[in-house]
């Protein structure tokens, strides 16, 4: 659909450098990130939304179109717009013309003409969000709310505003991610943006064919163990298995399971005050051992939490930006 040249990360910034579209934090200055997660750690404090912004935020329209399925993200994009202030519609897909045929260029128009200036799409195909960009980026933000198995930004944002909170700082961290790497939008968002963040280390632990063949950031270490991939490390996100991203693998669940599911037993050998993540939707007692998921190692609803001010924090940002500084 579009060319790989295509770099995402100038096409979400303004010509000075502010955010206009949320694509990808792939090559995303560490700067834009940390005035993100300033901004959402305030909303997590109730921050007091200005008469001002109010206004502001009434001019704007947002669809959430979710072409694939979805609980939080949609639900907290809704949430977040609605404490903006932001108008917010949940565009019903299934029961939508595109079932008729019409493109999703074509359906985005059409919403465009009723008054829509914000998009908020989940999709599979890779290039997607970059394309309607290049067409109707002028006029409409974008933002990506899952990208095939590429990218999902703002996921990537509440997992590093979780971490944020509890280990207070980046630098001296052993992040280990586990499960099917290879199929996984959120392991790279989160692998991307914990690279610019400066992790000390990034250890992605998977079977050879959940690993993905293109290293997904230039410090990442990849393990087939999981004893040596949970050792020591600071944090320690359990990943699904993407049946629906799976044409041509065969596994072996029970095997997996022995293998790769995190348990309180095999996480013994992480450091004493490890913190447990899962982006969800989990499968208990698959990739998590369900009481270690409800421990008190476990952070996952508060990654549930911090996805609400995450998202108010990118729908602030991107709004405040549009035709402020565009071209
Ligand atoms: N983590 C995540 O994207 O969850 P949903 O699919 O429920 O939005």
């Amino acid at each position: 659909m579009l060319s790989d040249s295509i770099n995402e990360s100038s096409i979400q910034l303004t010509k000075n450098g502010k955010l206009r579209h949320l694509v990808s934090l792939k090559n995303l200055e560490k700067n834009i990130l940390m005035k993100l997660l300033y901004e959402a750690q305030e909303y997590t404090q109730s921050k007091k939304l200005s008469n001002e912004l109010i206004t502001r935020n009434q001019k704007f329209t947002i669809a959430n179109l979710f072409f694939e399925p979805s609980t939080r993200t949609r639900a907290s994009f809704e949430i977040a717009a609605q404490r903006l202030g932001l108008n917010i519609i949940n565009f019903d897909i299934e029961n939508s013309s595109g079932k008729k045929g019409e493109s999703v260029l074509d359906t985005v128009m059409t919403l465009k003409s009723m008054g829509v200036n914000t998009l908020v799409i989940r999709h599979e195909e890779i290039g997607i969000h970059s394309q309607l960009i290049e067409e109707i980026g002028a006029e409409c933000i974008i933002v990506n709310a899952g990208e095939g198995h590429i990218s999902h930004p703002t996921q990537g944002l509440l997992d590093l505003l979780t971490i944020q909170q509890v280990k207070k700082t980046f630098e001296n961290l052993i992040v280990t991610i586990v499960g099917d790497i290879a199929h996984s939008r959120v392991a790279r968002s989160t692998a991307e943006g914990l690279t610019t963040m400066g992790v000390k280390e990034l250890r992605l632990v998977s079977p050879k064919e959940f690993m993905p063949y293109e290293k997904i950031t230039p410090v990442t270490k990849h393990f087939v163990s999981l004893n040596e991939g949970l050792e020591n490390a600071d944090v320690v996100m359990a990943l699904r298995i993407q049946h629906e991203r799976m044409d041509d693998i065969d596994i072996n669940l029970d095997g997996y399971i022995k293998k790769y599911r995190i348990t309180s037993d095999n996480i013994k050998v992480a450091a004493p005050n490890a913190i447990v993540m899962h982006p969800g939707p989990m499968n208990r007692d698959v990739e998590i051992e369900s009481s270690l998921a409800d421990g008190d190692q476990s952070v996952i609803l508060r990654q549930v939490a911090n996805g609400v001010a995450v998202r108010m924090a990118i729908l602030n940002e991107l709004t405040k930006n549009h035709n402020a500084d565009w071209d």
